[in-house]
């Protein structure tokens, strides 16, 4: 099968596209022909396996899995002993980085049924759900450690994102009050997204809002908890998608625990075949749209890339696996 290889960290220079064997599914496994992926920001931090604490993980001098893509959407070809409920022809999407095989920049990969799959909701095409898990998913472990929920007031930092979009849409649907920031040129996209108040960072700086509010996601990872301290309410939920400048985040989610009332929150992500199917239905009902930016042919991956680390991306990258 066609595939793209790193066999070395470093910058999209160390992508190649080679020929190589397809995976062969084990027991519990379905082999999808893969049609479409992503290049997200999960698989950036692996081509250059950074920060260095990916690296427990994907290996530490060199990646032990060759191939990127935990985003994939395409159909089963194959379908392993002590698989129910998948067969032969269906459409799926599915989404792994737990296991660090991820796969999805291939012709084929094999999957776990028992991990994030699940079928493609039949209005949507490959393109879209191929984007359908990556930014959905962390954005709905945020959302119910913070334990939003109707009535709350919250902030997102970073709405045009594919965390920050697809946050946007849930809490939206949880029946929260959103006030949303990005960038001028992004204001009617956000707004389509369905969020209350836009703020336009480019005029003005969030952090010396007046207002205050349950829930400050900074999605994108550009603020700090003592610089938002001020327009948290009271018991005040803080969360940032990043460790912080000084890699703080996850320390202060211990210290706020104990001391104080604002708290921050630094979630670690578990992927399951239940979340699977919960965003999959909110596709199919028409509450969460996966917003595409660019789509890309797998040849010219490392373009993908390059674009994908600009940290500019609006949404999801595509990339075409066909
Ligand atoms: N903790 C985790 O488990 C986890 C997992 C995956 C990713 N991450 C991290 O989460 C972050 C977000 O990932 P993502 O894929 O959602 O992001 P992304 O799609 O790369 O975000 C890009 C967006 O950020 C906005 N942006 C850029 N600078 C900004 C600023 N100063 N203020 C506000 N918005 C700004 C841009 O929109 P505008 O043009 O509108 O500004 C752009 O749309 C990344 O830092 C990534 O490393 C964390």
């Amino acid at each position: 099968m066609k595939a793209a290889i790193y066999k070395r960290y470093g910058s999209p220079d160390e992508l190649s596209i080679e020929d190589i064997s397809a995976p062969v599914p084990k027991k519990g496994e379905v082999l999808v022909r893969v049609y479409a992926s992503s290049v997200n920001r999960t698989d950036c931090g692996f081509l250059r396996g950074k920060p260095l604490i990916v690296r427990l993980f994907s290996g530490l001098r060199k990646p032990k899995s060759t191939i990127l893509g935990c985003e994939f959407a395409g159909e089963i070809v194959e379908v392993e002993v002590g698989v129910t409920g998948f067969y032969v022809g269906d459409r799926v999407m599915g989404f792994k980085d737990d296991d660090y095989g991820f796969g999805g920049h291939a012709e084929y990969t094999a999957m776990s049924v028992e991990g994030m799959i699940s079928h493609i909701p039949e209005r949507f095409g490959y393109e879209e759900a191929a984007v359908g898990f990556e930014g959905a998913h962390y954005a709905l472990h945020y959302i119910r450690a913070a334990n939003i929920s109707k009535d709350q007031t919250v902030l997102i930092n970073g709405a045009t994102g594919a965390i920050g979009s697809a946050g946007l849409q849930i809490i939206k649907h949880l029946g929260a009050k959103v006030t949303a920031v990005c960038a001028g040129a992004h204001v009617g996209l956000v707004k389509s997204l369905g969020a209350d108040q836009v703020i336009n960072y480019e005029e003005t700086d969030f952090t010396e809002l007046a207002e205050q509010f349950d829930v400050v996601f900074d999605s994108v990872g550009k603020s700090t908890f003592g610089r938002c301290k001020k327009i948290l309410k009271e018991e005040g939920i803080y969360m940032s998608t990043e460790l912080g400048p000084y890699s703080q985040n996850p320390f202060l989610a211990l210290l706020t625990k104990f001391h104080g009332k604002r708290r921050v929150l630094f979630p670690i992500p578990e992927n399951t075949k239940q979340d699977a199917d919960y965003l999959a239905s909110l596709m199919e009902k028409g509450v969460y749209k996966p917003v595409v930016d660019k789509s890309y042919q797998l040849d010219d991956i490392a373009e993908a890339f390059r674009y994908v680390e600009t940290g500019m991306k609006i949404g999801n990258v595509v990339i075409n696996v066909v």
